[in-house]
């Protein structure tokens, strides 16, 4: 650990002419925006802090005060954390989390230890404070999502083409999610409490339950479960979002992949076209779950792929309650779901489909939240509008309702019911004409300016031939490395159906000239590829963690802080390096913003268990996914 400022080194020309494109873009909505708020706005696009809501923000926002550190390349398998600050593994892949869990041991893995123990993987993280209600920031409850396996990291001997029953059954016990309690002890450290009546694991096989719309369709019905009610696990959970009433939805996002020889399927029947938009493989499936698990073979079950890629809400709080499919929020690849409440009450959970040229999606619901009675919110989410966004070339934009019988969701149009309108989200978001996107991964709300902002990851085939070219909303071509847009919602209320938006930040290295960063200097910013998660601070700074930058800028994933508003908009600086051939997730803070919570995913990704290339966090030979905690020696505020 450690870190140094080298910002020398990332220096750029601001001069050097190369921006045309680019600079047209920019120019161009800068002046639409202008035009839209009524102000006036020079030709340059170093403009200063944007209105909020028509009104300046009431208090001067805390700018971040840490030295950016240098970006890391890939060949460093170490983590990186700016000057004052230290990170702690907290816990890794295999550790128990139960008393009667068995010690990890690598050797002598079985499915029955995996299911008590951490899962692989670890992707969102939320810390939801002990006891229930209460904003502590010294004990609490963290949820973490397993998002998959990298078997040919976890096992001696995997064979990709025939692994062993127990591997496949040790793969899908580390799929799901954690519930672990954390206590942080005098000397300010953080530590499992093992035997927390908590603890528990949620994997790819717990029988969970199925609400709202879809509840019992027909194609939610399979041999194992005639009902369509009761669904065995949860899959791919990738990020997620805290309820206001303390449960944690958890995003199904790459699901498809689970599931076999769509090939097999009579091409007459209409779940056929359904499975193919949403990518299920036509032949074996990549960790060949169905060799052993018919459920995972669409020649068996042609409805189980159906009970899957949704939102799943799970009360840590109560280790009895069984996780529950929402299925009122859509079934695509949700990334994430982040929640907010809306000034009438409505509760808004905004979520993406991460995939090329798919959609932004969000959730208002038909009654209020209840501060009072937490039980009364356990089936808010059962019953609300969903809606997709169009993002208008003017800066203007809709959110187009998904809802059975309204505009061309109607039966003459093939639409049946909401159940099934919900079954196929991506066919009634194609119906309704929503903006394709460059990958929308996490969608978060600022909880001081209320906008909210939706990180597209890359699209390496936007404008490429036969798909959809540019647009004001992704205006790069081939947009390797990202950006964020920032949208109002209507007079800052969560449950409108008008916004206005704009390019916040066009990834990539400052150099570049189709970067952009809110308009600030670009030879003071770190570079930044393929962003992914997001979490805001309680001064309102973004917080980025990435995934993908060894591709986008041939540079390790990181963690990185940008106000949103004021002199130091766009300010983009590094505060964290991640190892070979990870991600960085998570991010989350304690309520007091002083310890952060990082996932450090698939270290030594591109490796094999025979010839790492990671030996992370251990250097035992084998890399670990691990939370990693950071926090400052003087207990000061992360970033400060
Ligand atoms: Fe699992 Fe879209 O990241
Ligand atoms: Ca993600
Ligand atoms: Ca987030
Ligand atoms: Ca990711």
């Amino acid at each position: 650990m450690g870190g140094h400022d080298e910002h020398d080194k990332w220096i750029v020309r601001s001069d050097d002419g190369r921006g045309q494109t680019f600079g047209d873009i920019v120019a161009s909505r800068l002046s639409r925006r202008g035009f839209l708020r009524q102000v006036a706005i020079a030709s340059s696009v170093m403009i200063a802090a944007p209105l909020v809501g028509g009104e300046p923000a009431s208090a001067a926002p805390r700018d971040p005060a840490f030295r950016s550190i240098a970006p890391t390349t890939p060949e460093l398998d170490e983590i990186v954390v700016a000057d004052g600050y230290f990170a702690r593994t907290l816990i890794r892949w295999g550790e128990p989390i139960t008393a009667t869990a068995p010690e990890f041991d690598v050797w002598g893995q079985t499915a029955e230890a995996q299911a008590e123990q951490f899962g692989y993987n670890c992707d969102f993280v939320g810390f939801l404070p002990l006891p229930l209600g209460s904003t502590r920031s010294d004990r609490g409850l963290l949820v973490v999502n397993h998002e998959y396996t990298n078997e040919e990291l976890m096992f001696p001997n995997y064979d990709p083409s025939q692994p062993t029953n127990a591997q496949v059954d040790i793969a899908i016990a580390a799929h799901g999610v954690s519930v672990v309690e954390i206590a942080r002890g005098a000397d300010r450290s953080w530590s499992v409490v093992r035997d927390s009546r908590y603890n528990r694991r949620i994997t790819g096989a717990t029988p969970m339950t199925v609400s709202g719309p879809a509840l019992g369709h027909e194609w939610l019905r399979t041999n194992g479960d005639p009902s369509g009610t009761r669904v065995l696990g949860t899959l791919n959970n990738c990020a997620g979002g805290k309820t206001p009433w303390g449960t944690v939805v958890t995003a199904e996002e790459n699901f498809h992949q689970y599931f076999a020889h769509l090939s097999y399927f009579d091409e007459a029947d209409p779940r056929a076209e359904v499975h193919q938009r949403y990518g299920l493989p036509k032949t074996q499936s990549e960790r060949g779950w169905e060799l052993y698990h018919s459920r995972f073979d669409v020649s068996y079950e042609p409805n189980e792929p159906f009970r899957h890629g949704w939102c799943v809400e799970i009360d840590p709080y109560d280790p009895s309650s069984m996780p529950v499919k929402r299925t009122a929020l859509g079934r695509f690849r949700h990334e994430a779901a982040t929640f907010v409440v809306a000034p009438k009450g409505q509760v808004v959970a905004y979520s993406g489909d991460d995939a090329q040229f798919e959609y932004v999606y969000k959730f208002v619901t038909s009654g209020t939240y209840n501060k009072t009675n937490r039980a009364a919110n356990m089936r808010l989410l059962d019953e609300g509008t969903l809606y997709v966004a169009r993002y208008n070339d003017d800066g203007t934009g809709e959110w187009l309702p998904l809802v059975f019988g309204q505009g061309p969701l109607t039966p003459e149009n093939g639409f049946t019911s909401q159940g099934d309108v919900l079954l196929r989200t991506r066919h009634a978001a194609d119906a309704l004409g929503a903006t394709k996107m460059d990958r929308p991964e996490d969608i978060e709300t600022n909880p001081v300016n209320q906008k909210v902002y939706v990180v597209l990851t890359n699209n390496s085939r936007r404008g490429t031939t036969g798909q959809a070219g540019t647009d004001a909303a992704n205006p790069r071509a081939s947009n390797g490395t990202g950006h964020i847009i920032e949208m109002t919602e209507q007079g800052n209320d969560h449950a409108a159906t008008q916004f206005a938006w704009e390019i916040f930040m066009l990834a990539g290295k400052p150099e570049d000239p189709s970067t952009y960063f809110a308009g600030y200097d670009k030879s003071a910013v770190s570079p930044i590829g393929a962003p992914d998660n997001i979490v805001f601070d309680r001064e309102g700074t973004m917080w980025i963690a990435t995934d993908g930058a060894a591709r986008a800028v041939k540079l390790n994933d990181g963690l990185f802080a940008v106000p949103v508003s004021g002199a130091q908009r766009g300010h983009l600086q590094q505060f964290f390096s991640t190892v070979t051939g990870s991600e960085v997730c998570g991010p989350e803070f304690t309520p007091d913003n002083r310890t952060l919570f990082l996932a450090i995913q698939h270290p030594g990704e591109g490796g094999t268990f025979a010839e790492p290339v990671s030996t992370w966090p251990d250097r035992q030979g084998l890399p670990r996914p691990s939370v990693i905690t950071i926090q400052g020696f003087d207990d000061q505020l992360i970033g400060e």
